[in-house]
């Protein structure tokens, strides 16, 4: 499911998760597997990426510019989701903030399943893989980025037990926002009798 659509306002929200014990295991399903990055994915990560959202522009160099060029990195951080019929159909990075306030934390970017595949658990399988893969590589603690009109994603991430990030005035109507459309966000030490 693509949730972003062409002419939406783009509200960026970040969700954290202030430790990685207790994660949720979502197994894959029968038939599915996750391998990690090899030389040479580029191409079909933004083939998967581009197919999960036609409406962000996305190229090769968007993965340069995100994770860089070494290879062993890649390798370790980014996994692609395998189905029975070996095509590529979902990714993730566990990757690292950078810098300033996320020095240290672990970073879930680009998060995304093809939407032929999207509703049969598969996403939640791979954040779950992502967040172990965060905890191996010795975080304690993850954030992300996205946007507020990715429901499906906001939903997904919350049920992993991100929370989120009100650091910011405008962040808190953002999710006030959210919370009105429907999707289960509590959000800490809020007024509900205020506006939103
Ligand atoms: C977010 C995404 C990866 C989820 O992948 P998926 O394989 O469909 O996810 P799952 O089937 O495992 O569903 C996991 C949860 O996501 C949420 N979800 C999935 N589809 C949804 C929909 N159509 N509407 C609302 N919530 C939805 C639900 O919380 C669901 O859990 P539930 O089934 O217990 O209710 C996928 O929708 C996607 O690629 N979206 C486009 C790219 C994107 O927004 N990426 C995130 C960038 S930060």
């Amino acid at each position: 499911m693509s949730t972003a659509t062409p002419n939406a306002p783009l509200v960026r929200v970040c969700l954290v998760r202030p430790h990685l014990e207790a994660l949720p295991d979502f197994a894959l399903p029968a038939g599915f597997d996750l391998r990690p990055y090899q030389p040479g994915d580029r191409d079909r990560w933004v083939g998967i990426v581009h197919a999960a959202d036609p409406f962000l522009p996305i190229s090769v160099a968007t993965h340069e510019a995100a994770f860089g060029q070494d290879a062993k990195s890649l390798a370790e951080r980014q996994q692609f989701l395998v189905a029975p019929d070996r095509q590529l159909i979902g990714t993730a990075t566990a990757w690292h903030g950078e810098g300033g306030r996320w020095q240290g934390w672990g970073r879930v970017h680009w998060l995304a399943v093809v939407p032929a595949w999207q509703g049969k658990g598969l996403g939640k399988a791979l954040l779950g893989a992502t967040l172990r893969r965060l905890r191996e590589l010795g975080y304690t603690r993850a954030y992300l980025i996205t946007e507020s009109v990715r429901f499906a994603a906001i939903r997904l991430y919350l049920q992993f037990g991100f929370a989120p990030d009100l650091t910011q005035v405008a962040d808190r109507a953002a999710w006030r926002d959210l919370r009105n459309r429907g999707v289960p966000v509590q959000i800490p030490a809020d007024d509900t009798t205020e506006p939103s």
